[in-house]
């Protein structure tokens, strides 16, 4: 099969200076009392905003959604993403109330000095849900966008006015975040340097069994983990390693994989050189069940193989493990939770589908 190719345009393909620039983002960020406890999605876009400042754009505008709201929630507001993302880049941005029809007005938007503007979360309409053009236009009324930029990877298996209706109305480009997660997973699912191995984990069969299904037509092996694995009836295949033994709690729960599991998982890491990593293989949030888990991060985070780690459980398991460990490196922590598996199960991508094509 040829080399995969990236189908979309992005924004390396079309002129940046002075253009005012809408992106989508996924800032759905975990917050605790109004604090950003991981602030790894709002860096995971650095790199496409980095680039369009640099490319000389006029204005850039950032819209996302946080939590799902039903109407204004404040405790979802999107001030502490601009607190934030002020630091990284080291300098000022605008934080916007304005929500079509909802919150604030269009002059609010106009008087955003900064380059940089983040407006509030678009669910506080409904009309972001409903794909609604009415709201897409006064987004783009209200910011003056004339181009817009999809780098929510997280986002793109939503069908949304923020990213779906807009693209009816401005020219429609990747950024570089979404076009890394795409081109990645798509490579190491139909391209990939041979042998594949994926590891699945977790805990629910209707999550991960269309998974297995899928990985059996692409994979060389496949290991199973986690909850899953035990209560999951794999199909006949040479491909699928289960587990042997298990670790248990006081009461005979098995709450991990045991040792000779996980050591025949490394052993089948050492076998491959492209590895899907989704779900973790225990009870990862607590310490004594998280030990398969971390040998597999360790495993995969020494290899200087092809890495791809996906799955909201499992990416927030390996950002942690790899803030004690900071040597080990992935190719790919996806952003996306939903969105990596519905683009590993080959299901429509709204939010991707509807760009420019190359
Ligand atoms: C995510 O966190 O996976 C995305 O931001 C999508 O959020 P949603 O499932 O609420 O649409």
């Amino acid at each position: 099969m040829a080399t995969y190719q990236f189908p979309k345009q992005t924004i390396a393909d079309v002129p940046i200076r002075g253009r005012t620039v809408l992106v989508r983002v996924d800032y759905n960020v975990p917050l605790e009392n109004g604090r950003i406890t991981s602030d790894f999605r709002i860096r995971a876009e650095l790199p496409t905003l980095e680039y369009l400042l640099k490319q000389g754009a006029r204005k850039v505008f950032l819209i996302a959604h946080l939590g799902r709201p039903e109407g204004v929630a404040r405790e979802l507001s999107l001030r502490p993403t601009a607190v934030d993302l002020a630091k990284l880049l080291d300098e000022p941005v605008d934080f916007v109330e304005y929500v079509p029809g909802v919150l604030g007005k269009p002059e609010d938007v106009a008087a955003a000095t900064s380059r940089v503007a983040v407006l509030e979360n678009l669910r506080f309409s409904e009309a972001e849900e409903t794909d609604s053009e009415d709201f897409a236009r006064a987004l783009v009324e209200a910011t003056g966008a004339d181009l817009f930029v999809q780098d929510g990877f997280a986002n793109v298996h939503r069908k949304h006015a923020s990213m779906d209706a807009i693209t009816k109305l401005l020219p429609a480009v990747a950024g570089y975040l979404v076009e890394k997660e795409v081109a990645d997973v798509m490579k190491a699912i139909h391209d990939p340097v041979r042998p594949l191995l994926t590891i699945i984990g977790g805990a629910k069969v209707e999550d991960k069994a269309p998974m297995v299904e899928k990985m059996l037509e692409v994979a060389d092996e496949i290991c199973l983990g986690g909850k899953f694995a035990q209560d999951y009836t794999p199909p006949e295949s040479e491909k699928i390693l289960m587990p042997v033994d298990a670790r248990k709690d006081a009461e005979g729960r098995s709450l991990d994989i045991g040792d000779r599991s996980a050591v025949a998982i490394v052993e089948a890491i050492d076998r491959a050189e492209t590895i899907i990593w989704n779900g973790t293989v225990g009870m990862a949030e607590e310490a004594e069940f998280a030990r398969s888990s971390e040998l597999i991060a360790t495993a995969l985070g020494q290899s200087g193989k092809t890495t791809i780690i996906c799955g909201g459980d499992t990416t927030g398991f390996v950002l942690n493990y790899q803030e004690k460990y900071r040597d080990l490196k992935y190719t790919l922590i996806s952003t996306g939770g939903g969105a990596s598996l519905e683009l590993i199960l080959g299901e429509p991508l709204p939010g991707l589908d509807c760009l420019l094509d190359k």
